[in-house]
């Protein structure tokens, strides 16, 4: 069996590793798959030096190997604050006006996938299967091949993938996407993104375009691209369910909200999560329906991310403010009816209040999949499960349609789709719960996993 070689800008390192709330979807997912199959995961440190070597530090973990390279300042700016947070991921999520066309941060972003091609290379063995991931090392498997790799290599992108009109403002967005086709197998999300996708292969590379197989041709290059939503170790929630740090957190969650409804919202403080406006839809049901602000608490989980990047400082300004005059204008002696907390939490942690709070509030403006819905039906009772209230724009809609799906751009929808959720009947919770359950538990993580390295070795380079 070959051995599989995961690429990924982060590598959840144990010593490394923050609170689950901090560490994002893809270090906690990826952490999961390899414990499985074990093999090597290469990235980034997470610290920066001045003149860091290319020679990575290799430590063995759980039978997992990891290797990783430091960052300098420098290529920390322009490679991940530049190119990838402040051009890719805004313009992946819709986001054109945050995003910022720089020609120096694109060379940063050339210049470090080539760095992580030439400190990987001699790591690695002919009959490896490579697999890289998400928005930071799309051209890394070019990269790679130019150094003379030649076995089997995928590429999974977490993040939507734009429709064509929006992607085409990037300058030399050719060039960036002609390079995922060295990869012999791309992954999305869900089948929008898959499509967008294979629109502008067509229609902008002018590639032969199979949309039935997913079959990319282009200037002798054959790639398959298909849609593998991720899922969460669905088993590993249920036993952290069983712990007593996610008994105690359920409980006191439970003992400071009595007589309440609790409902939680759990992101990382991005501007994509639609924080902002999830606050808006709260404030809206709070002034149509007066009579029922001792009814609720707002719990908001929300660790900042990406702070050397300016857009994300003002959404952390700005939801500071709006959280700030709602309670201002709502709270009362004993009652505050929003909870803002900036810390990460452990997984432990999270699951008790997931398990504690009866509404889940998941409303980004966009998202390639978005776990935190997954983790909150995973984590409910089943006799009691709690409700999800879920933006239509997340990848998790098209299969969690047994949620409350709502538009979060809208205030008005939000609030009612609050009092939806307040209402519900005990066995319409339970129908809708178990359906989405169903999916969470046999759509896992390692069913992903299977899935895509799966197809990938089933894949000969033609
Ligand atoms: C998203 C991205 C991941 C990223 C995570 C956390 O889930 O798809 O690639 O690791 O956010 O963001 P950060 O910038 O802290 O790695």
């Amino acid at each position: 069996m070959s051995r599989l070689v995961i690429i990924s800008n982060r590598v959840a390192v144990p010593k490394a590793r923050g609170a689950a709330g901090a560490q994002g979807g893809l270090a906690g997912a990826l952490n999961a798959a390899l414990k499985k199959s074990g093999g090597l995961w290469f990235g980034w440190s997470g610290e920066t030096s001045e003149n860091p070597s290319s020679e990575p530090h290799i430590g063995t973990y759980d039978g997992v190997t990891m290797a990783t390279i430091d960052l300098s300042p420098h290529d920390l700016d322009e490679y991940y604050n530049g190119y990838a947070n402040s051009t890719l991921w805004p313009l992946f999520h819709y986001r054109i006006d945050l995003a910022r066309f720089e020609r120096e941060t694109g060379r940063g972003y050339e210049r470090v996938n080539e760095r992580f091609a030439s400190s990987l290379a001699p790591l690695l063995e002919p009959d490896d299967v490579v697999w890289a991931h998400d928005y930071h090392l799309i051209p890394l498997g070019e990269d790679l091949r130019r150094k003379g790799f030649t076995n089997r290599m995928g590429f999974f992108l977490h993040t939507p993938w734009p429709a064509t009109r929006l992607l085409v403002s990037l300058p030399y967005h050719e060039r960036l996407v002609k390079t995922m086709l060295a990869y012999d197998l791309l992954g999305f999300q869900c089948d929008e993104w898959l499509t967008s996708f294979l629109h502008y292969c067509e229609y902008e590379l002018g590639a032969d375009v199979d949309e039935e197989s997913g079959r990319i041709e282009l200037d002798g290059l054959t790639t398959i691209a298909r849609a593998y939503p991720i899922g969460i170790d669905y088993q590993h929630f249920k036993e952290l369910g069983e712990t007593g740090e996610a008994r105690q957190t359920a409980q006191r969650v439970l003992s400071s909200t009595r007589h309440r409804t609790a409902m939680i919202g759990v992101d990382r403080l991005d501007y994509s999560k639609g924080l902002p406006e999830r606050l808006d839809g709260i404030g809206r049901f709070f002034d149509r329906f007066p009579e029922r602000v001792q009814d609720l608490v707002y719990i908001q989980i929300a660790p900042p991310s990406r702070e050397d990047v300016e857009s994300y400082k003002r959404i952390r300004a700005e939801l500071e403010q709006k959280a700030g005059q709602i309670n201002g204008a709502r709270s009362r002696i004993d009652l505050v009816p929003i909870r803002y907390v900036n810390q990460g939490h452990t997984q432990g942690q999270l699951v008790g209040a997931y398990r504690a709070c009866k509404i889940g509030l998941v409303t980004p403006l966009r998202d390639g999949m978005n776990l935190v819905a997954k983790e909150y039906i995973a984590c409910q009772d089943a006799e009691d499960p709690g409700v999800l209230i879920l933006s239509r724009f997340a990848g998790a809609a098209q299969q969690l349609s047994e949620a409350l799906l709502v538009n979060p751009h809208s205030p008005d929808d939000i609030a009612e789709k609050i009092r939806q959720a307040l209402d519900m009947p005990l066995a319409e919770r339970k129908a809708r719960w178990k359906s989405m359950r169903n999916c969470v538990r046999d759509e896992n993580i390692q069913r992903w996993t299977e899935n895509f390295t799966g197809d990938l070795d089933k894949l000969v380079r033609a």
